[in-house]
């Protein structure tokens, strides 16, 4: 990621985009290659527990992918399942705040495009499910977790859409927040989650995009148009800063995940560049980002910003956010109102095993 202004080129000039993780990896990125996994190893490691995990630190320390069938600390996969399914269930759940103007949106267009756009969070969320059964967690009782408040989820989409500007300004910061914590995670130490990232990102830089033309739009509209995406800049800018996590002193699972490359950069670092990129595109589009301290500091090379109300982010985190019960319970009913389809599922493929065994 450059500097602000970085992008050039017809129109205004509104900051770099996030690098979209287009970059292939260099390694450990394709179909698993024999001899990499540490039981079938030929590097003469021999299979005690003590050379396993040697085997994983090597591997750690060389920048290769842990695979699914790689030997791992019970610590890494606990993490790494912790963290997929978070990250799957904020997808999920991320579908909700949208989904909301779905039926509402002001033209055929803007309709096609949001359902696209949410569809695209769906895919995410089984994606990510699909990656995180690879460390062997099982994906109902992970749904369990979610609907009964045992595992998290962004908080982000603990905050209601009151506009269709809302619409944009989820895409333009929310996306773009998603973006710059998610690129890094293209490199992350295990192999399936870094290669589900790839994808992710490409899409989650489309939303972005669609976001912000909407935005634009709106600002060429007219002035309650106008008013309406600096109202709902108002309310999503800071909560958007909350979304790379608490401060890098408060932040205990940091220092092993960066030393085990599930993360590359610390909370702080990410929201910086996140602010860096951003205020010149809010600059571009005409808005005022809500923060009097906000400005560019030549000696740093990066904008300063204003203290973050940690108090609001702890209360949503913990439950009590403006949307929290309504998003669970919404979750819930469509997982209850799903029962008859993965019932229906799962009696069709019992039938369908049932017959190949009879054939053969
Ligand atoms: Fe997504
Ligand atoms: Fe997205």
């Amino acid at each position: 990621m450059t500097g602000p202004g970085a992008e050039s080129g017809p129109g205004p000039q509104v900051g770099p985009w996030p690098e979209t993780g287009a970059r292939p990896l260099q390694e450990g990125i394709g179909p698993v290659q024999p001899g990499l996994g540490a039981l079938t190893s030929g590097t003469g490691v021999a299979a005690d527990a003590g050379g396993l995990e040697q085997h994983f630190e090597e591997t750690i320390a060389r920048d290769r992918r842990i695979e699914p069938r790689d030997w791992m600390p019970d610590a890494y996969r606990k993490t790494m399942i912790r963290q997929i399914a978070q990250h799957a269930h904020s997808e999920i759940i991320g579908m909700q705040p949208e989904g909301n103007w779905v039926t509402r949106a002001p033209s055929l267009r803007r309709k096609a495009i949001l359902l696209a756009k949410v569809q695209d969070e769906a895919g995410h969320g089984l994606y990510l499910y699909s990656a995180v059964e690879t460390l062997g967690a099982d994906r109902a009782d992970l749904t369990d977790r979610l609907i009964t408040g045992r595992q998290k989820y962004s908080s982000i989409f603990n905050y209601p859409t009151l506009t269709f500007a809302d619409v944009g300004v989820i895409g333009w910061l929310v996306d773009g927040a998603a973006i710059c914590n998610q690129v890094p995670l293209c490199r992350s130490s295990y192999g399936p989650y870094a290669r589900a990232m790839i994808r992710i990102c490409k899409e989650e830089s489309f939303h972005q995009r669609q976001g912000y033309e909407l935005l634009m739009t709106m600002m060429r509209g007219t002035s309650a148009q106008r008013e309406m995406v600096q109202d709902a800049t108002n309310r999503w800018w800071w909560p958007s800063l909350m979304m790379f996590g608490p401060p890098d002193g408060q932040s205990p699972n940091t220092e092993q995940s960066m030393r085990w490359r599930i993360k590359r950069h610390t909370n702080d670092d990410l929201r910086q560049r996140f602010v860096d990129m951003t205020v010149p595109q809010a600059e571009a589009l005409g808005v005022t980002l809500p923060d009097p301290e906000l400005r560019w500091n030549a000696e740093r090379d990066h904008y300063d910003f204003g203290e973050i109300d940690w108090s609001e982010f702890k209360r949503v985190i913990g439950g009590n956010g403006p949307c929290n019960a309504q998003r669970i319970a919404a979750r819930r009913a469509a997982h209850e109102g799903g029962a008859w389809v993965r019932e229906a599922a799962a009696a069709h493929a019992a039938k369908v095993a049932a017959r190949a065994e009879a054939a053969a």
